[in-house]
């Protein structure tokens, strides 16, 4: 039975989260930072790999009518370098969630920073290879660290009516990353050592180090205390994160709903590796739904297409008539840059599973109009100018929608007890797709390999309009519930009628016999 009613004081659930002072809304923005290293850690190859002093240094010698620098790598070469990095990540993001249930979510990510420069360091000093492809499996597993924890972290600090916004701010830092690392390479591109590659590697020790220090001055979240039984740390972390004395009021019922979550979690047991799996995929708020529902929403997050833009603009836009691969690459970066912001709003003001519903029809039209353009005339100077549109456009449409909404669902879905390890394995499902999207790319549009060229835009159309299906069907309205509620909610009500759904009562009250109600009957694994 669906339950939309509020039924108890509503004060008394206004009162389930502190207010915030804005120093502390800065804090928590703070951990989005870690969006930057990634992105430029996944931005800077495409530069780095067009360079003449990189294919000197790692490739092999090919008649200049091949390769105008004289250098060239085989193609399985090129698909190595890129997707070993989304390997490593794949990897990082899994094993970093018993370390961040274990050693807590502040110290697994600062642990990745420095497990990041690690393999900055070899990647730097690689003379070759396997050298190069060592360092970027080391550094895509700190990274991997990094991407998967921080969400963790931010969904969990954040104050429930700006958390969509704060993680949203997470997928801006990334598009910044993707944007500076062209910017370096642009910079670097014409040095005649060396320098030309190392500087866009090592330039990533600094976003590592301000990441590493800033997470060092932050406090722990205060619901890893929780789950640790460590209800004094908990108070001072969620004191620091809220900006409020440990002695509010506010602060001590926030803590008591957190807590009376946990222990009625912890109540159903211990969650493993294979309990994230249980509950049977009929059960709307079993465990295998919401591991279900994470896992394809970042899948589906990369069969947009978005990575075939940036990984091979260069290419596409180079077939249209577009030659300075700088500008191509600006194009694409600044219009990803600039359309993330719009989502801080639109997030919070009409919810995550509108965004994503509707981002997903939009990319869908641009991309058929792209694919359909392509076809019927791809020479004509209007076509030409109709394809940079049409593709900025759904840029626009992703950076706003799909980019960050993705990443604020797997924030807000999972109930504590599996919260590390459902956002490690949808984190590690984007990496995944990630990677096989890198490595297939080059044999399907390739000339000489399946020469598809334009027309793989009738694929990410199709597969953009699965995914408004998809996110209609499951996607739940997360926005404005803390997180404790938003398990009651999924508990409660299908995805599809989520967003009508009220806060009725809270978890102390119902644990502590306040609210009496059998259809509140729980049904995880
Ligand atoms: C995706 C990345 C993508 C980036 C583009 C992220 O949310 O996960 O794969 O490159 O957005 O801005």
């Amino acid at each position: 039975m669906e339950r939309i009613d509020a039924s108890v004081d509503p004060a008394s659930i206004v009162r389930l989260e502190a207010p915030v002072t804005f120093k502390a809304y800065l804090m928590c923005a703070f951990a989005a930072f870690a969006g930057v290293l990634f992105g430029y850690d996944s931005g800077y190859i495409s530069s780095v790999l067009a360079m003449r002093e990189f294919k000197k240094q790692y490739g092999h010698r090919v008649p200049t009518s091949v390769d105008k620098t004289g250098y060239d790598y085989t193609s399985s070469q090129h698909a190595l370098i890129v997707s070993i990095l989304s390997a490593g990540t794949f990897f990082g993001a899994l094993i970093s969630a018993p370390l961040a249930d274990r050693f807590g979510r502040r110290t697994t990510i600062i642990a990745g920073s420095f497990i990041f420069m690690a393999g900055v360091t070899i990647q730097v000093a690689a003379a070759d290879i396997p050298g190069l492809v060592i360092g970027r499996l080391v550094a895509g597993f700190g990274a991997g660290f990094v991407s998967a924890t921080n969400i963790l972290y931010m969904s969990e600090v954040a104050p429930r009516k700006v958390r969509g916004a704060i993680v949203s701010c997470y997928q801006f830092a990334i598009t910044i990353g993707i944007m500076l690392a062209s910017c370096v390479g642009y910079a670097t591109r014409t040095r005649m050592d060396t320098g030309a590659f190392r500087i866009p590697i090592a330039i990533q020790y600094l976003w590592a180090l301000i990441l590493a220090l800033g997470l060092f001055l932050l406090p722990e979240s205060p619901r890893y205390f929780v789950k640790k039984g460590r209800l004094d740390l908990a108070i001072q972390a969620l004191s620091r994160v809220r900006g409020q004395p440990e002695d509010s009021d506010r602060l001590h019922d926030e803590l008591a709903e957190i807590q009376a979550n946990y222990e009625y979690e912890k109540h159903i047991g211990q969650v493993s590796w294979l309990g994230c799996f249980g509950g049977g995929i009929q059960n709307r708020n079993s465990n295998i739904r919401k591991v279900f529902i994470g896992t394809a929403i970042q899948a589906f997050q990369q069969f947009t297409g978005i990575n075939f833009i940036f990984y091979y603009n260069t290419t596409f836009f180079q077939s249209i008539g577009l030659t300075d691969p700088f500008v191509i690459s600006i194009i694409t970066t600044v219009v990803n840059v600039c359309s993330t912001p719009v989502s801080f709003y639109t997030i919070e003001r009409y919810g995550r599973r509108a965004l994503l519903i509707y981002g997903a029809l939009a990319m869908s039209i641009c991309e058929f109009i792209v694919a359909a353009v392509w076809t019927s005339d791809a020479n004509s100077t209007t076509a030409n100018y109709c394809l940079i549109v049409f593709v900025c456009l759904y840029i626009f449409f992703f950076a706003s929608t799909w980019g960050p909404a993705a990443w604020v669902v797997i924030g807000e879905i999972f109930q504590l007890p599996i919260r590390a390890k459902g956002i490690a394995l949808s984190a590690a499902s984007n990496w995944f797709w990630n990677c096989i999207i890198a490595v297939i790319i080059p044999y399907i549009v390739g000339p000489g390999e399946g020469n598809l060229g334009g027309h793989v835009f009738f694929v990410w159309g199709t597969t953009c309009a699965i995914s408004a299906l998809f996110a209609y069907i499951f996607v739940p309205e997360t926005k404005g519930l803390t997180l404790e509620q938003v398990d009651k909610m999924m508990d409660e009500v299908s995805a599809r009628h989520s967003s009508k759904w009220r806060v009725h009562d809270t978890f102390l009250q119902e644990t502590s016999g306040a609210t009496q109600d059998s259809t509140t009957a729980k049904s995880h694994s």
